[in-house]
């Protein structure tokens, strides 16, 4: 079968459960899951249940979708991320994006756990990812079936809407949150990356490092969605501290800065507007 055509079974068997269309999409990374408990009168859809849709296998991704209404929009969360790490090709990696674009959605909110490379994050930093880095190794829309969305060669110039990013500054302050802004770089993983790596992201003008997003990133924007990533510092990157880095302390910190990072998710789902 045809990739487009899993991608087509996906959206059609979605279309049957959700009662309307949603108008927001929100990816919710490793520890973060916690949010979608906020939904009220939520519908939960096991990602099992979903025709082609890839499962993740990492502790602190959940898998499956929880959907709701929140203020003005219908917001569908995505519990729990494929990475390129887990084997999974990039086609498979951007599935879910490629079908909450088909469904409708008009605006994607990714948050990811991360490693701070700039000496001026602690763990437990919010940062508003406003561009990106894609040092994975593949470009995410490479296509073996030719022309498979337009534009063939999409603009990267703006892959992190300014719209959105505003908002998330402005509700980050209503609340005395700090938001810092900063540059994510991605690498395929799954090892951490080395000492010298993080020294050669900086010079390249990282600010901090994952394993996800980018993919995700790529694939909405070439659809003509929004996007807006926000991420959250886990742990100081590769050879700043005297200690090794495990999958552990990632979640165990992100667990700890999730009640920030709820606090504005769930204003820009209620105030978002989609023109
Ligand atoms: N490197 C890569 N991915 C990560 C890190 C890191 O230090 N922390 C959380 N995800």
């Amino acid at each position: 079968m045809m990739y487009k055509d899993k991608i087509s079974e996906a959206v059609k068997f979605l279309k049957t459960k959700l009662p309307k269309r949603p108008q927001i999409a929100m990816v919710l990374g490793s520890g973060l899951g916690g949010f979608a408990k906020e939904i009220p009168s939520a519908i939960d859809i096991p990602y099992e249940d979903i025709p082609f849709w890839p499962k993740s296998t990492v502790p602190g991704h959940a898998g499956h979708l929880v959907c709701g209404q929140m203020g003005n929009n219908y917001v569908m969360t995505l519990n729990g991320r494929v990475h390129y790490y887990e084997g999974y090709s990039m086609d498979e990696v951007a599935f879910p994006i490629r079908v909450c674009g088909l469904l409708g959605v008009k605006t994607l909110i990714l948050t990811n756990a991360s490693g701070g490379i700039n000496y001026g994050l602690t763990p437990g930093d919010l940062v508003l990812i406003y561009d990106h880095i894609n040092f994975m190794g593949v470009n995410p829309l490479r296509s073996e079936e030719g022309n498979l969305f337009e534009p063939r060669f999409p603009d990267m110039t703006f892959v992190y809407d300014h719209k959105l990013m505003m908002l998330c500054e402005q509700v980050a302050e209503e609340n005395d949150i700090t938001l810092k802004r900063g540059v994510y770089i991605a690498f395929s993983g799954p090892s951490f990356e080395t000492p010298a790596e993080i020294r050669m992201a900086r010079i390249l003008g990282a600010d901090i490092v994952g394993m996800s997003t980018v993919p995700e990133a790529m694939a909405a924007k070439q659809m003509g969605i929004r996007v807006c990533a926000i991420s959250c510092v886990a742990n100081y990157a590769a050879g700043m501290e005297d200690k090794p880095l495990t999958h552990e302390e990632v979640l165990e910190e992100t667990k700890k800065a999730s009640s920030k990072l709820a606090i504005i998710l769930r204003s820009l789902c209620d105030t978002v507007k989609e023109s």
